[in-house]
């Protein structure tokens, strides 16, 4: 794969943004600084952020709102505060698992750990408190109100997505820890109720063979999680807090005892051990990893890479960094040759990758509504409209392009654009960022100046390298030439060449 290209993948992946101009310059010259250079990206603070953006396409805990209502609080009558407050209950899980990556601590923290992370909207109304006086952003806290100490298992994000009704028995909580955790999609399939005469279903569940296959092992763990049980599951006061009275209440409802695959665990504190304890954990963190980068899971032929990946993930004592490393150093996602079976396919930006791509080179953030961020919300956003994942109701991204995503690519361009020219035109063209190459952005550039201009734009913009002479370069310069005809001045041009720049697909797709 052409270098600029490589690295290109592997800021995206790593950091979520296009690498810097001086980044590309820098591989571009010594192709060998590349190695250097992703021990330095995943060393950034942008990559704990892209951890977390990864893990909610997992974790699935990002929607705009949950069965509990936010009505507890007169503080909710604000719909910015309110969005705000909810983005952040779904993103505590997530935050952990970032954390715990991002200060390589060992992967089974994220189900041991007797700290989650808060940031000033949980600390406001979760009963937590920070370890630490004084701080801001997402930071280190615990809870006051006796739950086990279970990672992601013990957070309120988790509980308040995944809820449960009389019936189902905190079942369907169960199903998300084996999937999420352990990668087990055995409870995912269909089931047919058609084949039996029995009425009572509950009775079923422990009999017929049909529903023992997944509920054996289903239940039990679903019993270890009373103790976030709700009697109303919609009530915002009683979602806040854990109870260790109804830890036991399994015990007089039609269920089984709990249980870990036929260990025994008697609470939730034993579950995230158990889990911990379990090959599968790490294992799950392999595939996940695989499926974040290589966009797809090992196939059966495909084992000993995988193997290779996952000694290297034990053998530094599960530091996610190491795995995160194991995988991007693969030939097969560094290639991107047709004829090489299993190679990754090009893949559209993230609602997140977009967002922040556009604002490492803008400054722009595209926000509605009193400060909701568009690309992180849908009631509001367009996260969903723009191929993002919101968890509930939809989960996987779509693999094809559609006119909505092209919409608002188009409409972020088109905002994003004339935002940087406006802020870019009174600098110095040594402090901007994209257009260093003219003098002044209201002047009309010589022919000389608007090709070095356009040059150094695909440069920033798409990581290509373009000589001033060649095809392309002529191609935009026309561009250029009936925009700016079109236009009022040379800064709008400008602007419009730059939106259509952010819009093609060496930006979009990567
Ligand atoms: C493929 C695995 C699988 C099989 C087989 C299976 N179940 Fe389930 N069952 C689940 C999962 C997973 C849930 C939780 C679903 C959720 O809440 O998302 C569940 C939930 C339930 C619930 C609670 C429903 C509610 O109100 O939420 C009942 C009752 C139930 N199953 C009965 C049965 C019966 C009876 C059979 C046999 C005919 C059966 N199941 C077979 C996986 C399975």
């Amino acid at each position: 794969m052409e270098i600029g290209r490589l690295a290109s993948r592997l800021s995206l992946d790593i950091l979520g943004r296009r690498p810097t101009e001086s980044e590309l310059l820098a591989v571009r010259l010594d192709p060998a600084s590349l190695e250097a250079q992703v021990q330095t990206w995943l060393a950034d603070p942008a990559f704990e952020e892209r951890v977390v953006s990864l893990f909610a396409d997992v974790y699935r805990t990002r929607p705009d709102r949950y069965v509990v209502e936010a009505d507890g609080d007169a503080a909710f009558h604000d719909l910015t505060y309110r969005a705000q407050f909810m983005r952040s209950v779904g993103e505590e899980p997530l935050r952990l698992v970032g954390r715990v990556a991002a200060l390589d601590l060992p992967w089974t923290d994220v189900v041991t750990a007797d700290w989650t992370l808060a940031n000033d909207l949980l600390l406001a109304h979760f009963p937590i408190e920070a370890l630490e006086s004084g701080g801001e952003g997402w930071r280190p806290a615990r809870y006051l109100d006796g739950r086990p100490a279970a990672g992601v298992l013990g957070t309120n994000g988790m509980w308040w997505r995944y809820t449960s009704t009389t019936d189902n028995l905190n079942r369907g909580r169960a199903a998300a820890i084996a999937r999420i955790l352990l990668c087990d999609q055995r409870y995912d399939g269909t089931v047919d109720f058609q084949k039996s005469e029995e009425a009572d279903v509950s009775a079923r569940i422990s009999t017929d063979p049909a529903c023992v296959a997944c509920h054996v092992s289903l239940d039990p763990i679903a019993s270890t999680l009373w103790g976030f049980w709700r009697h109303h599951p919609e009530s915002y006061t009683e979602a806040l807090r854990y109870y260790p009275s109804r830890e036991l209440d399994w015990a007089s409802r039609p269920v089984a005892p709990p249980g870990f695959y036929g260990q025994d665990v008697d609470s939730l504190y034993e579950l995230g051990q158990a889990i911990a304890d379990d090959p599968r954990f790490g294992n799950c963190a392999v595939a996940q990893t695989w499926s974040f980068l290589l966009g797809r899971e090992p196939t059966v032929a495909e084992t000993d890479r995988f193997n290779d990946d996952r000694d290297a993930f034990v053998r530094g004592g599960l530091v996610y960094r190491n795995l995160f490393r194991a995988v991007a150093d693969d030939p097969w996602y560094r290639s991107d040759s047709a004829d090489f079976e299993g190679t990754t396919a090009p893949r559209r930006l993230t609602p997140d990758q977009l967002a922040a791509s556009v604002e490492a080179l803008t400054g722009y953030r595209w926000t509605v509504a009193d400060g909701i961020d568009a690309m992180v919300n849908d009631t509001w956003g367009f996260r969903i409209l723009n191929g993002g994942v919101d968890g509930s109701l939809v989960v996987t991204s779509p693999a094809t392009e559609s006119a909505p995503v092209a919409l608002v690519q188009e409409r972020l361009a088109e905002l994003a654009a004339p935002y940087a020219v406006a802020d870019e035109l009174l600098l110095p063209a040594g402090d901007r960022v994209l257009f260093r190459e003219v003098q002044s952005l209201e002047a009309e550039p010589t022919d000389e100046e608007l090709r070095a201009q356009i040059a150094g734009l695909l440069l920033r913009v798409h990581g290509a390298a373009a000589a001033v002479d060649s095809e392309q370069v002529t191609i935009l310069v026309e561009l250029w030439t009936t925009l700016r005809a079109e236009s009022s001045g040379p800064a709008e041009a400008w602007a419009w060449l730059l939106s259509a720049l952010f819009r093609h697909p060496d930006f979009v797709l990567y």
